[in-house]
């Protein structure tokens, strides 16, 4: 047996899209390593000392946010935050010379979140650190998908041939599109169901089974991931009320019956409870919501370590 070394592809994490099944398992197995470290008491590795890190968020967030920045820092990072409803942007400045600022002051690592498709390929483009989406628009959110599939591994073992139904707003969702990428490259059978206004057009022709009823997507479902209602995305209403839309495709203890009786309740958070999840089965027992929250922490030190890292070393054979 011999060393070898395992590294990302490209420097930057823009998408699930342009990623590989090796490169995507190679993130998981690191994550596994990095949720040891959250564990202990003293979460601390010294492994990204001297390195620094902006989170630049031009949306709101509490998960993605704090885990990168609490990432960053429990691998011994100096990490700033910066929001723009508090920075120079406020004032005019554009993106691009807002990405030149950060780029002049020596960063290694950008985490960027913009509400424009195609920011983190831009921002990628205009700079020289390594620049990780945090979610661009309705695109991609390429951490969000990593970690629910690090969710569904832990649970099911295995992510391959698992019936996953995705449930919800899938037109405004850029989880839903990292879910699809990674899920389908993985192996499992993706189902997405909604409102016919809450579907992107020709959905299907990505390899996704598409319903209208939602339980036909949560029917013998392995793995249900139910979509935030993004009202921030949507121009004109889309549905006829809150309550139609619980009525119709909220998921409910009756909906998540037709799922098998193990299914894992997932949601990427923040909830609209009593509109697209109920209140009761939120945490109940099949939801590993807040399982969720946590692996995003070890998704994202597993990302900032390979991507200043350069990958890991593995034993390979000769
Ligand atoms: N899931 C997610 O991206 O949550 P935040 O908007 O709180 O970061």
């Amino acid at each position: 047996m011999s060393k070898a070394q395992v590294s990302l592809r490209k420097k930057d994490i823009l998408g699930l899209e342009t990623m590989s099944s090796p490169e995507i398992n190679l993130i998981l197995d690191t994550a596994k390593e990095m949720k040891n470290i959250i564990d202990r008491d003293i979460k601390k590795a010294p492994t990204l000392r001297g390195k620094s890190i902006i989170n630049l968020f031009f949306e709101n967030s509490t998960r993605t946010r704090t885990s990168f920045e609490l990432a960053g820092k429990y691998l011994g990072a100096d990490v700033v935050n910066i929001s723009a409803s508090s920075s120079s942007v406020a004032k005019g400045e554009s993106l691009r010379d807002t990405l030149l600022t950060v780029e002049a002051m020596g960063v290694d690592i950008i985490v960027m979140r913009h509400e424009a498709e195609g920011s983190a390929q831009y921002a990628a483009n205009v700079v020289k650190p390594v620049l990780i989406n945090a979610g661009d628009g309705a695109h991609e959110h390429p951490s969000q998908g990593l970690l629910d599939m690090f969710t569904i591994k832990q649970y099911k073992r295995k992510i391959d041939g698992l019936k996953v139904a995705i449930v919800g707003d899938i037109l405004h969702s850029r989880v839903a599109r990292s879910n699809i990428w990674g899920l389908m490259k993985m192996g499992a059978e993706v189902h997405v169901a909604g409102p016919q206004t809450l579907l992107p057009r020709d959905i299907e022709q990505v390899g996704v089974k598409v319903h209208n009823r939602i339980e036909e997507a949560l029917d013998q479902a392995d793995v249900i991931n139910v979509l935030r209602i993004q009202r921030e995305r949507q121009k004109k209403g889309l549905f006829p009320s809150a309550r139609e839309y619980a009525r119709i495709f909220g998921v409910n203890a009756k909906r998540l019956a037709l799922a098998k009786p193990d299914a894992l309740l997932l949601h990427p958070g923040p909830m609209n409870r009593g509109l697209e999840i109920a209140p009761d089965i939120a945490y109940s027992e099949q939801s590993a919501i807040q399982e969720q929250v946590k692996n995003g922490l070890a998704v994202r030190m597993a990302l900032l370590f390979l991507v200043l890292m350069g990958g890991i070393q593995i034993e390979a054979a000769n």
